[in-house]
């Protein structure tokens, strides 16, 4: 493909990036995140040629495997679930590089031998090398782990060799806004703010990442971004999927939990942020947050801002599904929230009146991940709705997934000797233009975070003011138990309630 039609990130991967000897330590090695998304992740980016020429992988988890064993299970992992085929030849440059530490996540002394290991590797190639450690166990462990790594001096903090090490930690990232605030205290007191990448593995998808570039890399749409312009805008990330085997999570957990507090609220973020000063991490990050910050109080109670509902039995894809209630590891009068619908208001200069929609939803019509900006209606003077005429919004929308691309609606005429107009779409479609075979979010995040390039990755402080927006719902719906929870057939697009929530204000969910 001629250069200077390749995707400006990809050309900016494989020119310009580089990371140095790096170590990645994956905690919580035999996981299933590590199986299906960071191994693989390895291995495209050695396929691609983009790890460190010194680069190795060591797993560590409570169960002893050896290190054969594990490779095994990391080729294992790259057949099942890698985006392309797994060649022998780029598996031997890191398979002789990848071994496995046995030991607990409070145990101290399993955490020097992970330092000997570590030296180890240090010696063997004689020089020293950074150390990424990836945190991708359940919750309930970050913080022995953390603490563990600044008692063994792997954190470096201490040791005035910050730049050493680097840590990501994997959603989800507290459970409210005091267990964020503690996770926060706990990191800080090990590392500095600059080693620290907090996943949200959206902002790693192509698409989110396209939504800066679309927004500031074209000159048509800043005009047009703001209150003057924009009626109102629709966030959706809907699932088809239920909550399968994952009943024991999702019940502590929960649509708002899961999917509205980090997702969505990142997709909100990049669409309403200001311009950053530069694309540079802290640029970008401060942004989002005064954005995040200028969101209002949400009403709670009947009329508020929030709709909430669990999805019934219905019909997917031609075959009866059961509701959640009657999933696995799902309490009979679960109160947790399988759905969710959030209108926002942001006050600030740009956005002041316009409401931001949010909704997800676990079992819905389709898979779909879209940001759709609805345009103020035309005026009515020349194409009348007394005169027959029925102009559609304009409506831009950025489709996350599947499908990836970016369309417009614009009213047309219909060719023909009367005067009749049509809504049209104009679409842009990655696949068409640029092949499907797009990176997965997490080798671009991988490999942001030994390059050291956190602008993908949520702040402290961004993590802290999500959470405040939403820990009072949490707390109301706690307190109102399954008061008000609504409910919405499989295979459906939500339930009454979350269509009400647009209604009050002369709107309606567009459909995907
Ligand atoms: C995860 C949630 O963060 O995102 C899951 O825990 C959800 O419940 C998943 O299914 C959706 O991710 P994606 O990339 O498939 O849209």
């Amino acid at each position: 493909m001629a250069e200077s039609l390749r995707h400006p990130f990809l050309q900016g991967l494989s020119k310009h990036r580089g990371a140095p000897p790096t170590v990645v330590v994956i905690f919580g090695a035999s996981g299933d995140l590590t199986a299906r998304k960071l191994i693989p992740a390895v291995y495209n980016l050695a396929h691609d040629n983009l790890l460190p020429a010194d680069f190795y992988l060591v797993g560590y988890g409570r169960k002893p495997i050896p290190d054969d064993e594990f490779r095994t299970l990391a080729t294992d992992a790259i057949k099942e679930f890698s985006r392309r085929e797994m060649s022998p030849e780029v598996w031997a440059r890191i398979a002789p590089r990848t071994s496995y530490v046995a030991g607990g996540y409070d145990d101290k002394p399993a955490f020097d031998r992970l330092a000997a290991h570590i030296a180890d590797i240090e010696k063997k190639i004689g020089r020293e090398v950074q150390v990424l450690f990836y945190i991708s166990t359940p919750p309930s462990v970050f913080a022995p782990i953390l603490l563990n790594l600044g008692a063994s001096g792997l954190a470096g903090k201490h040791l005035g060799k910050s730049h050493h090490a680097k840590v990501i930690i994997e959603k989800p990232f507290g459970k409210d806004l005091t267990s964020a605030r503690e996770l926060n205290v706990t990191i800080r007191s090990v590392f500095e703010e600059y080693q620290v990448y907090r996943i949200d593995h959206y902002l790693g998808k192509e698409t989110v990442q396209d939504l800066l570039v679309q927004r500031f890399a074209n000159a048509i749409f800043e005009p047009l971004w703001n209150r003057n312009f924009i009626d109102s805008v629709q966030i959706t990330v809907a699932e088809e999927v239920g909550v399968g085997t994952r009943g024991g999570y999702y019940e502590q957990s929960g649509c708002l939990r899961d999917m509205i507090q980090n997702h969505t609220m990142q997709l909100l973020a990049l669409t309403a942020m200001e311009p950053p000063v530069s694309m540079d991490a802290e640029a970008v990050r401060d942004e989002k947050v005064k954005v995040l910050k200028a969101i209002q109080p949400l009403v709670l109670g009947p009329n508020g801002d929030v709709a909430r509902a669990q999805y019934a039995a219905g019909m997917m894809a031609g075959k009866s599904v059961p509701g959640y209630l009657q999933e696995g590891g799902i309490a009979p009068e679960s109160g947790t929230e399988t759905y969710a619908a959030i209108r926002l208001s942001i006050n600030n200069w740009r956005w002041q009146g316009v409401p931001f929609y949010l909704r997800s939803g676990k079992r819905m019509a389709r898979r779909v991940s879209e940001i759709a900006i609805n345009f103020k209606r035309p005026p009515g003077t020349l194409f009348s709705k007394d005169g027959g005429f029925d102009l559609a919004a304009n409506t831009l929308s950025f489709q996350i997934q599947p499908d990836e691309g970016l369309s417009l609606i614009v009213n047309t005429k219909i060719p023909g000797l009367e005067t009749r107009t049509q809504p049209v779409k104009m679409s842009f479609r990655y696949a068409t233009t640029f092949g499907s075979n797009t990176p997965e979010a997490y080798e671009r995040l991988v490999l942001d975070a030994m390059i050291g390039d956190g602008t993908l990755f949520i702040r402290g402080d961004e993590a802290e003011t999500s959470w405040g927006l939403y820990t009072p719902v949490l707390d109301h719906w706690k307190a109102e138990g399954r008061k008000g929870m609504d409910s919405y057939a499989a295979g459906s697009w939500g339930p009454p309630s979350g269509d009400a929530l647009l209604m009050k204000s002369g709107h309606q969910w567009r459909q995907p």
